[in-house]
């Protein structure tokens, strides 16, 4: 990929923690793994290949080239806007005391692209949702919107600490209605996915 190195950009906050979690679960019930993740401080985990990237777009293209795949989980905080006509050098002040105006475009959204492929889509494509108010409802729209099986809906209301923070509450979203887990470690959380993605393909 290009680098582009920005010197200021916008960006979603995450931490990554949950997502670098179900790479590592799923490699260790025996799946081939590739981790696409953004900027982040954490270590690869082990066993699963790490293609590192830094905006939307480069997410998009390298989870297309980690195709074919029978599952495809997404739980990166992409943002929904980047600002249009990345400017070369730094933007500096231009003494007029006027903000520069920012045009933004839409970045692509990787869930519903591939929920949404004509051919070669995964047969589990799982998404997730942060959501800060109605979690369930917004969640639940969210799974239909985007074309997606599952959602893994959570709660990053204020106070919550779920972001950045090692515990979450979800609740797992399916065509067949919702499940409400307990507050676990997002390893915890991690495990139970990985393990229900294993039975959907192997129901005991
Ligand atoms: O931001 P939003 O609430 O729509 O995110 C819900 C899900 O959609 C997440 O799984 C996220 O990874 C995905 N998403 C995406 N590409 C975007 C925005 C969101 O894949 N541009």
């Amino acid at each position: 990929y290009e680098a582009i190195d920005p010197v200021r950009y916008l960006a979603n906050r995450s931490s990554g923690k949950q997502g670098h979690a179900i790479a590592s679960a799923l490699a260790k019930l025996g799946a081939e793994v590739v981790l696409v993740a953004g900027p982040n401080n954490l270590p690869d985990p082990g066993g699963v290949q790490v293609r590192a990237i830094e905006s939307a777009v480069q997410m998009l293209a390298a989870c297309e080239a980690a195709l074919p795949a029978d599952i495809a989980v997404c739980a990166a905080a992409v943002a929904d806007w980047r600002v249009d006509g990345e400017a070369g050098q730094k933007i500096k002040k231009d003494g007029s005391g006027k903000p520069p105006a920012l045009a933004l475009v839409e970045n692509p959204d990787i869930l519903k692209t591939l929920s949404q492929l004509n051919g070669g889509r995964p047969d589990l494509v799982v998404g997730f949702a942060a959501e800060t108010e109605k979690v369930v409802d917004h969640a639940q729209s969210k799974r239909t919107r985007k074309g997606c099986d599952w959602i893994v809906a959570n709660d990053v209301g204020p106070g919550t600490g779920v972001m950045g923070g090692d515990e979450n509450t979800v609740h797992l979203i399916t065509a067949q209605g919702v499940e409400d887990w307990p507050t676990m470690a997002k390893d915890a959380v991690a495990a139970a996915l990985a393990q229900r993605i294993a039975d959907y393909f192997e129901p005991s």
